[in-house]
């Protein structure tokens, strides 16, 4: 898988792809993530990006020529499967929506800045607005590592064992259940003797009734 981000602040992106998992993807080339400093397409010689907004108010709006040129280059250099803006208006991120990007190609990745982005950004280029959260951030760098974390540890080889990350709280609606490690007891805190009979049945059951639990108690609207 391809990613392409395209910021006014690529910098703020790096550190997340330089470590551990996501660093291990990029090694092994299972994802590539390319950043763009938006202000190299700017028209001007002061490498303007943003402009006042037709009809007043507030807040700066990021001009559509710089970003037109932006993303016309990259898909004249390939075919993008989806051109995501990051925005608090978009669709909330779920499991869902990462695991359907996860087996894309070519994904363009538009953060945003100020106000927003002229409106014909969004007509011409835009096939997918994404939110991380209901509320608002500086732009949507921070929101683009989000989405690239939950989409590139999917990708097959990512993660070292592969049913971890079939069996992640969402991916089949539920939270996950309790886990444990060494020692068997802490401070007169014991693990549930189940996890250490053996019995895989029993074992399998028991997690599966506590993931139940679990949701129904703290996030009952996600269950089916
Ligand atoms: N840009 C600013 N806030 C954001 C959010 N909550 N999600 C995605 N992009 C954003």
């Amino acid at each position: 898988m391809r990613i392409d981000i395209i910021s006014v602040l690529p910098e703020l992106m790096e550190s997340p792809f330089k470590a551990s998992i996501l660093k291990r993807a990029v090694e092994k080339g299972l994802a590539e993530v390319h950043f763009h400093q938006l202000r190299d397409w700017s028209v001007g010689k002061h490498r303007q990006v943003d402009d006042e907004p037709y009809g007043g108010g507030a807040g700066m709006v990021m001009m559509i020529e710089p970003i037109d040129k932006c993303i016309t280059d990259l898909k004249s250099q390939r075919d993008y499967d989806e051109v995501i803006y990051l925005t608090p208006d978009g669709e909330t991120l779920s499991q869902k929506i990462a695991n359907t990007l996860s087996i894309k190609q070519n994904l363009i990745f538009l953060c945003g800045h100020y106000k927003g982005i002229d409106q014909r950004v969004r007509d011409l280029h835009i096939t997918r607005e994404i939110s991380i959260g209901d509320y608002v951030l500086t732009g949507g760098e921070l929101a683009a590592c989000v989405l690239a974390d939950a989409v590139i540890r999917l990708l097959p080889g990512v993660l070292n064992d592969e049913q971890s990350a079939l069996t992640d709280s969402f991916q089949d609606n539920l939270l996950s259940p309790p886990i444990y490690t060494r020692p068997s007891e802490y401070k007169g805190l014991k693990v549930p003797e189940i996890l250490m009979s053996g019995n895989t049945k029993k074992i399998e059951d028991w997690l599966h009734e506590e993931a139940v639990r679990i949701t129904q108690e703290k996030r009952p609207d996600i269950l089916d």
